[in-house]
């Protein structure tokens, strides 16, 4: 594998082409063939499974000089991902979507450049009703018990201690800052709770909430802008 320099971390992308074209961070922008971009969840570039998302997957291929990365959210086509080749990098399991385009599973642990990274995609729709399944909704947007017993048996093997955790959505104690009711999604939020009381890390970042803020406990939830994964500076603003 390539060396990365710099890991950038950003919010949902929800499959906008100019999340990753524009002239700030993307193709074009100050991410280079040396560095990464983490999505955290709702990539979205893989959804309808048609001409046009192929063709511009095939664009980042052939244009974007960094690695993205991105772990699932709630809105993807989760049987479409699943049917990319797998394989083992750096420590985890990925889907390989494109030469520099790549899945980190669900509960994988991975050692890049020497940081470890815990990956926990998922969550759950608040517009399912407005959705159609098979079409735009899949029942596989929350983890399955094998998905959580294979993040918590990574976790122990790793005896609780990662350096960064990435995640869709959050921690029990902060979704309830946001949303005091939100039992459609409580098993993961209290799965990750769980994580966050047992776990060791530097910090947390995780997406859903269309915002970016800094938290508690070393968490920020992220939309826009781009951080680094190492420091939490901003590298590129909302
Ligand atoms: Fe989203």
């Amino acid at each position: 594998m390539r060396g990365i320099r710099k890991i950038g971390i950003t919010g949902d992308t929800h499959g906008e082409d100019l999340r990753l074209t524009h002239e700030g961070y993307g193709i074009k922008g100050n991410l280079g063939e040396e560095d990464a971009l983490i999505i955290c969840g709702d990539f979205g570039y893989i959804f309808f499974d048609n001409e046009r998302e192929n063709a511009f997957l095939d664009k980042l291929e052939k244009e974007c000089k960094f690695l993205v990365m991105f772990c699932d959210g709630n809105h993807e086509n989760h049987p479409r991902i699943s049917q990319y080749p797998e394989e083992v990098w750096n420590g985890g399991k990925i889907h390989r979507i494109r030469k520099n385009v790549i899945h980190l599973m669900r509960g994988q642990i991975y050692d890049i450049q020497g940081h470890s990274i815990f990956v926990m995609g998922g969550a759950y729709s608040i517009d399912k009703a407005m959705r159609q399944e098979g079409y735009s909704w899949w029942p596989q947007e929350m983890p399955s018990q094998e998905e959580y017993d294979e993040a918590t048996k990574n976790l122990k093997e790793h005896d609780f201690k990662v350096d960064y955790i990435i995640t869709h959505t959050a921690p029990d104690d902060t979704m309830s800052l946001f949303y005091p009711n939100h039992k459609d999604e409580q098993e993961l939020n209290s799965y990750l709770e769980w994580v966050r009381e047992n776990t060791t890390y530097k910090h947390w970042y995780f997406g859903h909430l269309h915002q970016t803020k800094d938290l508690w406990r070393n968490q920020t939830v992220l939309m826009y802008g781009v951080r680094d994964l190492a420091t939490n500076e901003i590298i590129f603003p909302d």
